[in-house]
């Protein structure tokens, strides 16, 4: 498999022609590019090959495909991480076969739930960062950018709970600058300037590739920053040591970094963009809302939780559940076909690129009742357990399922109750908010809101 992986390895930027996200651009920067995607699986069934000059992008949007393509053949699969290497480097986000589960096995212990209950201090005290940031927003009633400030939350979150590290750089400097890579339409639309012969000296490219170099710095910020309490057992602490090990002379100084780098985009970006989109569900379902007020209440009163509470905290959980199902993060999933295979009797051929759209399962009206309700009920237990098998896909599934996702609802749960004991957060923006399908699904224009304190 590691062959395969090299024989495919993508070396294009992500505005490239030869780009998977450049290829879909003409689908994605329509008014409403999910609603597109759903007609065409509609019109021409869960499978639909894209033949283009010298290859083919095969959509798919079934449980039963994801199952083949995650789990059931998942060695045929390789992962495609186009023009995303600045972003992640060599990390094992984007490897495959025997390196990955090499890469993996030292950092796996860090996201065990018994490390939990030690993060869960960090996870508070980096909530209690945000809230004296609202207290000055309540005061100040400006409208302020809610992606910008979970993330940033997120941020903290994991730099304190996983690193051990206060956060060194300033977040919404560093947000700007992923964002100004990661929009593939600032890139299709740069290079078609450049094409026309419009753009000549300073493009956004240009931008794009400071902005990277900039993140490529924040590691070594983030580790020469002050350590919190030295703790002997941190993520951080994992990844040296598999440095140090002389038997794993590939995790070298740079698969730290990228190790780091990786985290910081990977668990900070999709965690922030749930607890956004949650606030926005949530300012447009005040009934909710209470609810979650309610059963903090009923659980801690009116002290903070204790670790021993979280589990108890199930309504909340069960909101951020759903919001990921409505606006799942990564709302598509991309592999590389490494051999032959069938796909609901369609040929696949080694070298497709295959892209399931768990949007599409996520939103399906055979796998939910009224797809498109807010009904956080439906993950209540017993609802849960007639779900379709992967047809919830939010940490895709399979031996590369999502390392972090346990731990990214503890951190939802926790914002999500302690914001809201405190604050209510008003969503200003256009309803109902459009979406921005970029490497991630963001809100087109931002989440704008204004934050009330509560007497
Ligand atoms: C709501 C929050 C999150 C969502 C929706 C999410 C989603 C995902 C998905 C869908 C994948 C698989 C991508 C693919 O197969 O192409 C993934 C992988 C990964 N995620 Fe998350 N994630 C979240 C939070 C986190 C957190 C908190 C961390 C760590 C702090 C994290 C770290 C990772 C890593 C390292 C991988 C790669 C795992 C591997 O390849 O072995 N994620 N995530």
């Amino acid at each position: 498999m590691a062959d395969m992986t090299a024989a495919y390895a993508p070396s294009h930027g992500l505005g490239e022609e030869q780009s998977i996200w450049f290829k879909l651009t003409p689908l994605l920067s329509q008014e409403n590019p999910m609603q597109v995607l759903m007609a065409l699986s509609d019109k021409y069934g869960g499978v639909v090959p894209i033949n283009l000059k010298n290859h083919r992008i095969v959509l798919l949007s079934e449980p039963a495909h994801a199952q083949r393509v995650l789990v059931d053949n998942a060695d045929n699969y390789i992962k495609y991480f186009d023009g995303l290497r600045p972003i992640f480097g060599k990390s094992m986000i984007t490897v495959d076969g025997a390196l990955w589960q090499k890469l993996r096995s030292p950092q796996q212990p860090a996201f065990h739930p018994h490390m939990f209950e030690a993060y869960f201090p960090y996870l508070m005290s980096a909530i209690d960062s945000k809230m004296a940031r609202w207290a000055e927003f309540a005061s100040t009633g400006e409208t302020i950018e809610m992606v910008e400030e979970t993330w940033t939350l997120a941020a903290e979150m994991v730099c304190k709970a996983l690193f051990d590290r206060e956060m060194p750089f300033n977040p919404h400097f560093v947000f700007g600058q992923v964002k100004t890579y990661t929009d593939v339409m600032n890139h299709k639309s740069i290079r078609l300037k450049k094409v026309s012969g419009e753009l000549t000296e300073i493009s956004e490219e240009e931008d794009a590739s400071k902005a990277m170099e900039i993140w490529g710095s924040i590691p070594d910020t983030v580790i020469g920053a002050n350590v919190l309490d030295h703790r002997e057992r941190t993520l951080l602490k994992m990844l040296e040591a598999a440095e140090a090990d002389p038997n794993f002379p590939e995790f070298d100084r740079q698969q730290v970094i990228d190790e780091m780098k990786q985290y910081l985009w990977a668990g900070t970006e999709t965690t922030a963009l749930t607890l956004a989109w949650s606030l926005y569900l949530l300012s447009m379902h005040p009934e909710a809302l209470e609810r979650i007020r309610a059963e903090a209440h009923a659980v801690c009163g009116t002290r903070d939780p204790q670790w021993q509470e979280v589990q108890q905290l199930g309504y909340t959980r069960m909101v951020i559940q759903e919001t990921m199902r409505l606006f799942p993060p990564i709302w598509a999933l991309i592999r590389i076909a490494a051999g032959d295979d069938e796909i609901e009797g369609h040929k696949i051929k080694a070298g497709d690129k295959v892209v399931i759209l768990t949007y599409i399962a996520h939103h399906s009206p055979k796998y939910w009742d009224n797809p498109e309700a807010f009904d956080p009920e439906r993950f209540a237990p017993e609802r849960a357990k007639k779900r379709v098998k992967y047809s919830y896909l939010p940490f895709a599934a399979g031996k590369r399922a999502c390392i972090g996702g346990a731990l990214s609802q503890i951190e939802n749960t926790l914002a999500l109750v302690q914001l809201l004991r405190r604050f209510t957060p008003e969503y200003v923006g256009p309803v109902p908010a459009k979406i921005h399908a970029t490497v991630t699904l963001c809100p087109k224009g931002g989440l704008p809101f204004k934050i009330k304190a509560l007497s």
